[in-house]
Formats: structure tokens, C-alpha cells, sequence
């Protein structure tokens, strides 16, 4: 039993919300992405000035939302890494003044390990469980095989898959986040060109997107330079289906070779449309598959507080020294 406030500002969501006895009262999220598209891309000089101008409307509000506010909880939780640093570093000023002013502790979450359990949201999660974690800034495979307990057993050598999918996008004059919009156009398409699959034929479980973002674009140039028509919907379709049959080939290896009882998806990538399709295909039998709601694929502090009830029975706190990393592996989620 806790009474939770949690406050997430990794990237481009201001967030907060409010977790009590295991239910969410408050949950508060202003997103910036209108600001950024016109950049085409999330500029972390502006989305931490933004960060600092919402904190404070985003608070008031989760405390309207609950009627309770910080003096009424059992610990402040905080995104600490990984994300981009100054944004981290105004969630974190945030979560510490609040923490100093009405003495309570301070628990440091890390951001993968909030995508992952958003999955509590839709059920209890069951041991060895395989996430497998697709967002704009992380690619990565991990093992669990009890609670809070991170094993990386694959991750990309380069660009995070929705890090590609936002710069092919922008080759293909979509708005930026791209991923909705490549997803949509993809479904109108046939997988017509030929796209080659970054490591075909590799039996670990690491992933490479930044080969299928050059062969992309390489493509569209040559289309472009011989004059030849580039069809939307085709492209995507070609390009979607490379970029997660990546990941359903890496995740569907990894559940038999772990005996896993559960899969679950996480990150803003998980709202691929084809993507939950395919997993739904290839996880069965014994294996429980389990794709978050839409709501939690995209960042929020609903997710940061799920993780921070289990820190909270652990009391792993952060004195108020403590510091972000934008660097942070989740296996290293005790050091701080
Ligand atoms: O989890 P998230 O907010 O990023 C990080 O925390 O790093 O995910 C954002 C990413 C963006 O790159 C966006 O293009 C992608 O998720 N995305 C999608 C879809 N919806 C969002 N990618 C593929 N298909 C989608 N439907």
C-alpha cells in the first residue's frame, strides 16, 4: 500500500500522476509534439525550457485530478535517465524540491522499466518474462526472471527503431512522429520494393536500424534521380514490414530459447499496428502475450509510479544529491 507522485520528463511529455493504493487518480500529460514537428524532430534545448514552464501547471492539475498533492504521499518518484539530460535534470529539480519541502523520500525510476511495467495497467506480469522494448530512443530485448530483475539480452548496435522510422519519415515527407503515419500508409500498401534485412541470418539478438534508414533513403534517391514515381503507401508497407520483422524474429527466438511465460510489449513503438499483429501470430500456446492500451505506448508518469510502488516495498531511495543519467542501462537501476 503507497501513495505515490510521479513525475516523468525524459523526452518531449511533461507528465505527472498520482498512484494510490494501486490506483491511478491523477494522470497528467502535456506533450510538446506540436512544438517540435515544425523542427521535425524533438530540439532538447526548447523541450527543456517547455519542461520548465509545465511542470508546475502539470502538478496542479494531477493534484485537482486526486485532490490530494505532495504532502499527502508516501514518496516522490522521478524519471533519472534515460532520456535527454536537460529534460531529465527539470523532472528531477522538480521531484526533489517537492521531496526537501514536505520530507518525503525520493525514488529514482528508469524510464524502460516504467514502458515495461505500464503492462500492469493491463494484468499482473508473470515470470521469466520477456520485454521487448521498441521506442523513438531504445531497442532492446530484456529479460525478467522475477520482479525488478533486468537482464539486457539484445539491443541495437545503432538507431532505435522509432529513431528510423522518424527519419524515414521525414525522406518521405511525412510529419514528424512518424511512426503513426508510416504505420497508416503501410496498410494501404504492398510490399513491393526490395529492402534488404539489416543482420539476416544472425542467431544473437541485437538489432541495426540505422542500414534500413540509409537503404531508404538511398532508395528514394535513386527513385528521385531517374525521375521514377515513389509509391507512398508501398514504400511503407516494404519498409514496415522489414523494420518489424526485426523484431517479432528476435522476440519470437528469444521466448522459446528462455522458456518465457510471458511476452510484453512496451515503448511508443508498441502501437505498431502490424507489429501487435504479428506478435499475436507468433506468441502462442503456453506464451501470454501482452500489448499495453494505447495510452501508456506513449510516455506518461502513470508508468513511472507503477514501478515506484515496488522501489517503495523495497525502499530503494536517492538522497537528494542524486543526479540524472541519460546514459542509464536498466540493468544498472540500483546504482545511483
Ligand atoms: O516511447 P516513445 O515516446 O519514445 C521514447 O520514450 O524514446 O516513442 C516514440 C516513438 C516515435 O519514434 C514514434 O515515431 C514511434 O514511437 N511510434 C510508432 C508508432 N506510433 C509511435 N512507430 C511505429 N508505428 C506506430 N504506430
Amino acid at each position: 500500500m503507497s501513495k505515490i507522485l510521479a513525475i516523468e520528463s525524459s523526452c518531449d511529455e511533461t507528465a505527472v500522476a498520482v498512484l494510490v493504493d494501486g490506483k491511478l487518480l491523477a494522470n497528467v500529460i502535456s506533450s510538446q509534439v506540436d512544438v517540435h514537428r515544425k523542427y521535425g524532430g524533438v530540439m532538447p534545448e526548447i523541450a527543456s525550457r517547455l519542461h520548465a514552464e509545465n511542470i508546475g501547471v502539470c502538478l496542479k492539475e494531477a493534484y485537482n485530478q486526486s485532490h490530494l498533492s505532495a504532502k499527502d504521499m508516501d514518496a516522490i518518484a522521478v524519471t533519472r535517465g534515460p532520456g535527454l539530460i536537460g529534460c531529465l535534470h527539470v523532472g528531477l529539480q522538480a521531484a526533489k524540491a517537492l521531496a526537501f519541502a514536505h520530507h518525503k523520500p525520493l525514488i529514482p525510476v528508469h524510464h524502460l522499466a516504467g514502458h515495461i511495467y505500464a503492462n500492469e495497467y493491463v494484468g499482473q506480469l508473470k515470470f521469466p518474462l520477456l520485454a521487448v522494448v521498441v521506442s523513438g530512443g531504445n531497442t532492446e530485448l530484456v529479460l525478467m526472471d522475477k520482479p525488478l530483475s533486468f537482464q539486457i539480452i539484445g539491443e541495437t548496435k545503432d538507431d532505435a527503431v522509432g529513431e528510423c522510422y522518424d527519419k524515414v519519415a521525414r525522406v518521405l515527407g511525412l510529419p514528424y512522429p512518424g511512426g503513426l503515419p508510416i504505420d497508416q500508409h503501410a496498410q494501404k500498401g504492398k510490399h513491393t520494393y526490395d529492402i534488404p534485412v539489416p543482420l539476416k541470418g544472425h542467431r544473437d539478438y541485437d538489432f541495426s536500424y540505422s542500414g534500413l534508414k540509409t537503404s531508404v533513403v538511398n532508395l528514394v534517391h535513386n527513385l528521385t534521380q531517374k525521375g521514377e514515381e515513389i509509391r507512398l503507401d508501398d514504400m511503407c508497407r516494404s519498409f514496415q514490414d522489414v523494420a518489424t520483422g526485426m523484431i517479432v524474429d528476435r522476440a519470437l527466438r528469444a521466448a522459446e530459447e528462455y522458456h518465457v511465460k510471458q511476452v510484453v510489449l512496451a515503448g511508443g513503438v508498441s502501437a505498431n499496428s502490424d507489429l501487435r499483429k504479428k506478435m499475436q501470430e507468433v506468441i502462442k500456446g503456453d506464451v501470454e502475450l501482452v500489448i499495453p492500451p494505447l495510452w501508456c505506448t506513449t510516455d506518461n508518469a502513470a508508468m513511472i509510479a507503477k514501478v515506484a510502488e515496488h522501489l517503495y516495498e523495497e525502499k530503494l531511495f536517492a538522497p537528494l544529491s542524486l543526479a540524472v543519467d541519460p546514459n542509464w542501462k536498466i540493468d544498472h537501476y540500483r546504482e545511483f
